[in-house]
């Protein structure tokens, strides 16, 4: 499935191509990355595996999947997954790979450019996500994009030791406002 270029103030979304299959085998082999994602402990994929990866997300009719860049540089990816013709809702995933743009805004904005895409070219009504109990980062971004805390699967994870919630999250929308320098505020 073909997606678009997506331009923000400091960030482009843009389609997987195959050369960020290198990234992707750095990023899932390193546990500090791996932690926050479900995949964790999983054996990491090869080269072969994340170029066949890419290759099966632009034929699936049911996920919109985009490479995060910054200036030019890969950074991450996020996507719309499970993407319901019939209920107009899909599932909102996304890692920044590149430790060094933690923490600066990137996701929170790459977040907001896809609900926009979802919402007002896809038509959806509903985007939601899970998100594990200790990635607070993500859930500080995730309620700056505009989800809401759902609900939550109590001692969903086990890791390290310990049982962890599975947190849920929603937006719809009608709660959603996007506003940027570029395009001016808009719902
Ligand atoms: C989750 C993720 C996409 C968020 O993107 P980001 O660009 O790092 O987040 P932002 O900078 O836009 O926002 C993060 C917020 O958390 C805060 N924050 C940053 N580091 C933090 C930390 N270690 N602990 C708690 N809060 C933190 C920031 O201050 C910011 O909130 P503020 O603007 O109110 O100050 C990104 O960090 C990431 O990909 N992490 C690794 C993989 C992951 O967790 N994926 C999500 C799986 S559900």
């Amino acid at each position: 499935m073909k997606v678009p270029i997506i331009k923000g103030k400091n960030v482009t979304l843009r389609p997987l191509v195959m050369s960020d299959a290198k990234n992707f085998c750095l990023w899932l082999a390193d546990s500090e990355v791996t932690i926050f994602l479900q995949i964790h402990g999983e054996p990491s994929p090869t080269l072969s595996e994340e170029k066949r990866y890419i290759m099966s997300t632009k034929k699936d009719l049911s996920k919109r999947q985009f490479s995060i860049a910054v200036a030019g540089v890969h950074i991450g990816t996020l996507a719309l997954s499970s993407i319901s013709e019939k209920n107009k809702r899909a599932e909102f995933g996304i890692f920044i790979g590149d430790k060094k743009y933690w923490g600066q805004g990137c996701g929170t904005e790459a977040g907001k450019l896809l609900l926009h895409y979802a919402f007002q070219t896809l038509g959806l009504h509903r985007v939601y996500l899970s998100v594990i109990g200790y990635n607070i980062r993500a859930i500080k971004s995730y309620e700056k994009i505009g989800f809401r805390i759902e609900g939550r699967e109590r001692q969903y994870f086990f890791r390290e030791g310990h049982y962890h919630d599975k947190i849920i999250m929603g937006i719809l929308k009608n709660e959603f406002t996007f506003k940027s320098k570029k395009y001016g505020k808009r719902k």
